[in-house]
Order: C-alpha cells, then sequence, then structure tokens
C-alpha cells in the first residue's frame, strides 16, 4: 500500500475541482489517498512574525489546519501537489502553504519521501512553477520523481491513462535518492555549518547527526530511511 498525501490548492473553477473528484475516485486500491482541501480549510496566510526563523515554530499552526496537514505528510510516502498556475506562477493558496513550512525549510524533515507536483493552467505554460516548487521540495528533502505541467484539456487526458499507476510505477523504480537532492544537501550543510552554535536549524541537523554526514546517503543509512 502506498500512502499518498495529496495536497490540492486549485479547484476554484468547478470544471477544475469536477476534473480533480473525478480522477480521485479512479485511484487505484493499492493506493490510500489522504487529501487537503486547501480552500475548504480556510487556511490562514503566515502573519510575518518570523518566529519560525528563531525556533521553527509557527504560532498560528494551532488556529487553522496546518498542524494536522504537516502530520499528514509526516505520514505519507508520496506527497503530492496539485496547483493551478496563476499568472505564470504557482496559485496564491499555495505560496501560502509553502510559507506556512518556512520552519522546516533545510531540516530535510521529509527526508524519504517522494514528490509528485502537478500544474495545470489554461493555455500558457511555464516552467516557472515547476522549477520553484522542485527547489522547494528539495529543500524539505522531499525526492522529486514526477512534476509535469498541463493545460487543462491536457491534464484530463494525461488522468485518464491513469495517473495513479504511473505515479506508483515510479515510485517502485526509483528506490535510489537522486543525485540532485544529494547536491541540495551538500550546499545546504555549507550554510547550516556557517550558523550559530545556537540556531534552531543546527541543533537539529546535530541531533539528527546529520551534520556529520558527507552525503544525502549516509544521512539516510543513518536515520535508516
Ligand atoms: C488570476 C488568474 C490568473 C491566471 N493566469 C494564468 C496564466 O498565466 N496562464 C494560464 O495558462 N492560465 C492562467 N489562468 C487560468 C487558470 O490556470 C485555469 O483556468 C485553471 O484551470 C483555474 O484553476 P482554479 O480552479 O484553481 O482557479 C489564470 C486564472 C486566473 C483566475
Amino acid at each position: 500500500m502506498t500512502k499518498i498525501a495529496m495536497i490540492i490548492a486549485c479547484g476554484r473553477n468547478q470544471k477544475l475541482l469536477d476534473l480533480i473528484k473525478q480522477i480521485i475516485s479512479t485511484k487505484s486500491e493499492d493506493i490510500l489517498l489522504d487529501c487537503m482541501y486547501l480552500f475548504d480549510d480556510k487556511l490562514k496566510m503566515c502573519n510575518g512574525c518570523a518566529q519560525c526563523f528563531i525556533d521553527g515554530n509557527c504560532h498560528i499552526d494551532k488556529s487553522d489546519n496546518m498542524n494536522e496537514y504537516k502530520n499528514r505528510m509526516m505520514q505519507a510516502d508520496i506527497i503530492l501537489l496539485l496547483t493551478t498556475s496563476y499568472l505564470g506562477n504557482i496559485s496564491g493558496i499555495s505560496k501560502a502553504f509553502i510559507e506556512r513550512l518556512s520552519g522546516w525549510f533545510q531540516l530535510f524533515i521529509l527526508l524519504g519521501k517522494r514528490g509528485v507536483l502537478l500544474v495545470v493552467n489554461d493555455n500558457y505554460s511555464s516552467q516557472l512553477p515547476v522549477l520553484y516548487l522542485k527547489n522547494i521540495f528539495y529543500h524539505l528533502g522531499i525526492d522529486v520523481i514526477l512534476s509535469k505541467s498541463f493545460s487543462i484539456k491536457t491534464f484530463e487526458d494525461y488522468c485518464q491513462t491513469d495517473l495513479w499507476k504511473e505515479i506508483t510505477n515510479i515510485y517502485y523504480k526509483n528506490e535510489i535518492i537522486s543525485e540532485y537532492l544529494n547536491e541540495i544537501f551538500v550546499k545546504v550543510k555549507g550554510i547550516i555549518l556557517s550558523m550559530d552554535r545556537n540556531n534552531y536549524k543546527k541543533i537539529w541537523w546535530e541531533q539528527r547527526e546529520m551534520i556529520d554526514c558527507k552525503s544525502i546517503y549516509d544521512v539516510l543509512n543513518k536515520l535508516e530511511l
């Protein structure tokens, strides 16, 4: 059984929402799907207090579903983010969600999980949303195994050719974490080493003994992921 946390950061428009519901209904039996509808749940915006830069904690997590979302992401094997593209970039709600994850940035807290990024637009397809999201996912420790940008029509066609089977096939074939995630790890390690010893990120890296690891592969062995 593969557990997928599906973050749905689109679907204000009924056509796309209906399509998403249809896609969800075609999931194969070997997938456990946990859907998070960011619009329905009235996700709050980051209020800019910057507390997460000090201790990693977001004080508004308690007042909406963010704590729960984080726990649900921690339970998943795959994190799937589905977003609309607005004006050549990700939707505002996706950005709000990502900003609320700032305390997790560079911790590699979701290491061992795989990522799927699906971006839907009308017809103007820019690579920017996918590139941006990939970078964010890697800095959370998620290895992106599939990322695509679609018009709503090609998205519909693609999903009919069994999106879920494709995701699980790639997931089981890609057992080795990508070299790109390793490159990000090495780069971030340099930044962490230069931080003050009281910085919560440095403490996290030390407590998990990531700071002594030469590569992401060493971390995976150490943490038995
Ligand atoms: C404010 C806004 C900006 C948009 N910008 C783009 C764009 O740059 N390129 C594009 O192809 N489609 C663009 N679209 C179209 C949406 O990506 C498309 O209609 C999508 O299916 C709407 O999804 P939603 O239900 O999540 O709003 C835009 C739509 C809106 C409302």
